[in-house]
């Protein structure tokens, strides 16, 4: 017998829409296999409308709405025009999925429909980095409060269970240092630029892409990487930090010369985040640094990003994979479900 999961989601753009894909592709599967029934009942976005149903909307449905006519606001539904706040509160989910917007500096409005979510008792994935690198430690108390689950597989390197292989697998293991490759934006830029392009260039394909934010500033001067630094080292590194607390560069200062000057050497440019512990506290950074071709993440090509964790006892391991896109973070929402399955 399956387990019946209602989801909303809050934010219909790429992220919803792959994930809504995949369900259309994999719900037999996540049915049998998994035993999770999951149904969305209630998609709503500022721009595209927002529809609910109790008995659920169909995937297939609601990805061909998009597809026709960009929006949701021709689509048959029981209930239409409800607001974030009424969506939350009256779409009979028990899962909110937020997908809104990420703000870094105030985690709104994001934050507000997650703290909303928990405290009427519904569990919550998010692939919104805003209110979990801003207010992590008080969700995780609202949810445990009200005996319900966070997944965020995907604000740190998208689908790739980065998340995951470190909570569930390594942390025993005894953290010591990240490192990451964590914007793929910035990694793209860096690789066109070795290749002969202009950052200008290199930055519009980055956008055409997909993998840059709606702002790309967030991305160039490193505050995207700054945020996942920041949830790795309050996940894994028993830490408490905020953005403030890393030291943070971005690539928008590298020139054609800078790498020109990497590949006489035989190195790279890498825009890297760092978490570490001292005897006397923590390094917190996120820079470009000039590898050699021997660095665990010197390959590391594209948009791909790359984690290495070095344990107390296995030494370093390191995992390499996507770190954006429609499908890729749209799957960290389903192994956030399939999480929150496990643990229930
Ligand atoms: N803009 C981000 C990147 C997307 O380039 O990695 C995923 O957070």
């Amino acid at each position: 017998m399956s387990k019946l999961y209602k989801v909303a989601i809050i934010g219909f753009g790429n992220v919803g829409q792959g994930f809504t894909k995949i369900l259309a592709n994999k719900y037999e599967l996540l049915n049998e296999r998994f035993g999770v029934d999951i149904r969305i009942v209630a998609v709503c976005d500022l721009y595209k409308g927002s529809i609910a149903d109790p008995d659920g909307l169909d995937p297939t449905m609601l990805i061909s709405s998009i597809e026709l006519d960009g929006d949701l606001k021709n689509m048959d539904a029981k209930y239409t025009g409800w607001t974030a706040k009424e969506t939350i509160a009256n779409s009979g989910a028990n899962i909110l999925i937020e997908l809104a917007y990420t703000d870094l500096k105030t985690g709104e409005p994001a934050l507000s429909h997650v703290k909303q979510a928990l405290n009427n008792g519904m569990h919550v994935s998010m692939t919104n980095k805003g209110p979990v690198a801003l207010a992590f430690p008080e969700l995780r108390d609202i949810a445990s409060k009200n005996n319900v689950q966070i997944g965020i597989e995907g604000t740190v390197m998208s689908g790739t269970p980065s998340l995951h292989l470190g909570n569930e697998m390594l942390l025993a293991a005894g953290i010591i240092q990240i490192q990451g490759i964590l914007n793929g934006t910035t990694n793209y830029i860096l690789g066109e630029m070795e290749a002969g392009l202009d950052y200008q260039v290199a930055l519009i394909q980055a956008q055409a892409l997909g993998y840059a934010e709606a702002d790309p500033t967030g991305d160039v001067d490193g505050h995207d990487a700054a945020a996942k630094t920041v949830i790795l080292a309050n996940l894994f590194m028993d830490l408490e930090l905020t953005l403030a607390d890393i030291d943070c560069t971005g690539i928008s200062q590298i020139t054609s010369e800078d790498i020109a000057k990497a590949s006489a050497q035989n190195k790279h440019w890498k825009l890297i985040g760092t978490v570490a512990k001292t005897k006397t506290g923590f390094i917190a950074t996120v820079k470009p640094e000039m590898v050699n071709k021997d660095h665990p993440l010197a390959s590391i090509s594209g948009a791909t990003n790359a984690i290495t964790y070095s344990t107390e006892l296995l030494g370093d391991i390191t995992l390499i994979g996507p770190g954006a896109g429609r499908i890729e973070t749209g799957y960290a929402v389903i192994e956030d479900i399939l999480t929150i399955h496990k643990n229930s």
